[in-house]
């Protein structure tokens, strides 16, 4: 009787014990909140940050919300021009539109003069001065410096960005870019894609007076350089 008894007592609890773990499961209030999973594959970046980790990109979203509201708040009823779609392309130019003296040269994607093919085709040689006139711009220069600068692009969708010295050296001396535009060290200028949007950084020249950052195709011709951890894993 005794067996039988304590068997039951023993039968009862382990149900009680299936049910309650049974019920942990099928409760949705019991299932631990989890970060949404999208944000595990949204790109994350932040002007100046190389943070990929899902943690901290949440913290700095908040932080980044909470900013983004006060701010609306402190300038409520000031619209920001500046903000425009990149992707739009530049306008294409035809050849027939361009002054004669540039319809000869090969053009970029867009139809405008794509000066560096023009040079490393060898259809144009530009002279460092005119006639007669002192050498200026490029010329006494003995310093050269033509190795190719990577910028690590926060940004999985993006390839990383090759600035090449050499192609830039052959138009402008350094003390153009060195140490006005950029400090002449690695990693040592902290600045955005925004920034050159805005005309900073390679916005000074880039959107003025060479290529523009708009477009696809021109946004390729900087991000140009494949890394290891593209697209969405
Ligand atoms: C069109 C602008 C431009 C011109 C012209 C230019 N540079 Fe640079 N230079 C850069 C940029 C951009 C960087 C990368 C800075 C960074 O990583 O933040 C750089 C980096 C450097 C570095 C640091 C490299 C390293 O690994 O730390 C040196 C040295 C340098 N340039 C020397 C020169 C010299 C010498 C000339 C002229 C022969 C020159 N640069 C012309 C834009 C320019
Ligand atoms: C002082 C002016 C100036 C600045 C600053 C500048 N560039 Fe340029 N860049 C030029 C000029 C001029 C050309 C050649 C004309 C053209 O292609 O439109 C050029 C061409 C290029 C090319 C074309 C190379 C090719 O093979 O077609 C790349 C890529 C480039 N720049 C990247 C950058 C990046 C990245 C930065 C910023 C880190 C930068 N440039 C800053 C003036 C500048
Ligand atoms: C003149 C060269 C140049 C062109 C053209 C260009 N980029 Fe960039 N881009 C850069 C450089 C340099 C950085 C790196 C800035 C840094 O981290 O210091 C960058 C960074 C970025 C980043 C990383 C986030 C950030 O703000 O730093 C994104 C995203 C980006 N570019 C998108 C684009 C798109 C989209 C286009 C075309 C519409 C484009 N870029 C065209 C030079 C260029």
């Amino acid at each position: 009787m005794r067996l039988r008894q304590l068997t039951g007592l023993l039968l009862f609890s382990l149900a009680a014990l299936a049910a309650s773990c049974v019920k942990e499961v099928k409760d949705v209030r019991d299932i631990p909140e989890k970060s949404p999973i999208a944000v595990e594959s949204v790109p994350y970046y932040q002007k100046g940050s190389l943070a990929f980790d899902t943690k901290e990109s949440i913290n700095r979203e908040k932080d980044a919300a909470a900013e983004a509201i006060k701010r609306r708040i402190e300038g409520a009823g000031k619209i920001d021009f500046k903000i425009f779609d990149p992707w739009l392309p530049p306008t294409d130019v035809k050849s027939e539109k361009l002054a004669a003296a540039l319809q000869f040269l090969p053009k970029d994607y867009y139809g405008y003069p794509d000066w560096t093919s023009a040079v490393q085709k060898g259809i144009i040689r530009p002279q460092a001065s005119l006639p007669g006139k002192a050498e200026t711009a490029t010329a006494g220069q003995e310093e050269t410096f033509d190795e190719d600068i990577v910028f690590e692009i926060n940004d999985r969708l993006m390839y990383n960005v090759r600035f090449p010295h050499k192609v830039h050296n052959f138009w402008l001396s350094c003390k153009v870019c060195h140490p006005a535009i950029f400090k002449p060290k690695k990693g040592a200028n902290v600045f955005s894609m925004y920034d050159i949007w805005d005309g900073k950084f390679c916005g000074r020249c880039h959107g003025k007076v060479a290529f523009q950052p708009k477009g696809y195709n021109n946004c390729r011709r900087c991000h140009s350089s494949k890394k290891k951890t593209m697209g969405i894993r």
